[in-house]
């Protein structure tokens, strides 16, 4: 059965906090957005497409909170959560189209009771758009592979992080269906490690072969002609086609480029931000040192040792091969 990171249960937002697996699947029940905003902002939900799936969910849910008939003070109170919850991450860029995508049914809402009806219906089509938006894009993108694909990837990009089968963990998922995958080689992604925890679960349960590997073995990997192609997703792709992705995407960039091994971004057209126009104003969420200093809740640094944590970094356009999206195969010079 499919994952689902985030769905709507009879007036409740359920969330499969992230933060527990793969040791427990926990789904938590929040009947007050401010528990969804903060699931997103502490990352139990996360991935750009999930976030803006629950960000729109929350929005549905604190439309019902809202308790006036008056149009105008529902429309203020809904202006107030939307900016609450465009604080909780800064990067995914999808958080900011499902704000705006349900700022647009308040606007073109009558009276709040429309606007709650029509805000769970917007919801639910991001999130049905993001499901279709995957398969498609895993078709395009497995049809890029050559035969006996052995791929790299970072991060989680799979059912965990969106509404349907994931992005770049989608293409696998259906070069597997297709017989075209040899192996995949998930880098573990520190310091959060949704590589190690979340693309391995995922992994396990769909039967595809894999190895975890150290972030810093992907060049060696690379250098021994063991990688045929790698695949991220994105956080944001800017008009020019820089692209904001987990921390250590632009490493496997550059040393795919300098190893010959094409290199893909795999993201629904919602990733797309013609807004911004280059890598330099994406902006770059920076977390918690200790995110870095602990693992798993134990510090392993010395105490009063700084860290610094950049949780994504720009790959250059020029560094990347194709960008594929539900659409099809972007080639370069892109132009969004
Ligand atoms: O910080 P996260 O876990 O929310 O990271 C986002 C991501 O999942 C990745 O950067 C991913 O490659 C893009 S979203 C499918």
């Amino acid at each position: 059965m499919k994952v689902q990171p985030v769905a709507w249960r009879d007036g409740v937002v359920a969330i499969l906090d992230q933060t527990q697996l793969p040791a427990r699947v926990v789904i938590e029940e929040f009947d007050d957005w401010r528990g969804v905003a903060e699931a997103i902002r502490a990352m139990k939900v996360r991935g750009a497409p999930a976030i803006g799936i629950a960000a729109a969910y929350g929005l549905a849910l604190a439309a019902r909170q809202i308790q006036t008939s008056a149009m105008d003070a529902f429309r203020s109170a809904f202006g107030e959560v939307c900016a609450a919850f465009a604080q909780t991450r800064p990067t995914a860029v999808n958080l900011f189209g499902a704000i705006e995508r349900l700022q647009q049914v308040v606007a073109q809402s009558q009276t709040p009771d429309e606007a709650r009806t029509r805000l769970l219906a917007e919801a639910e089509a991001i999130q049905r758009e993001d499901y279709e938006a995957d398969r498609a894009m895993a078709e395009y993108g497995a049809a890029l592979l050559p035969p006996n694909a052995r791929v790299m990837t970072i991060c989680n990009t799979g059912a965990l992080a969106t509404g349907g089968i994931g992005t770049a963990l989608g293409i696998i998922r259906v070069a597997h269906e297709q017989g075209k995958l040899q192996h995949v080689y998930a880098c573990e992604t520190r310091p959060r490690l949704q590589g190690l925890k979340l693309t391995a679960w995922e992994l396990l349960q769909e039967g595809i072969p894999f190895e975890i590997v150290a972030d810093g073995a992907a060049g060696t990997l690379m250098a021994q002609g063991k990688v045929d192609a790698v695949i991220a997703g994105a956080d944001r792709i800017a008009a020019n086609g820089d692209t904001a992705n987990k921390i250590g995407t632009y490493t496997l960039a550059v040393l795919a480029h300098y190893h010959g091994v094409p290199f893909y971004i795999a993201a629904p057209e919602t990733t797309i931000d013609p807004a911004t126009p280059d890598g330099t104003a994406i902006p770059i969420e920076y977390r918690d040192s200790a995110e870095v200093t602990h693992i798993g809740g134990l510090q392993v640094a010395p105490t009063g040792a700084p860290a610094l944590n950049p949780a994504f970094d720009v790959t250059p356009a020029t560094l990347i091969t194709a960008i594929i999206t539900e659409r099809g195969v972007y080639r370069p010079p892109y132009r969004f």
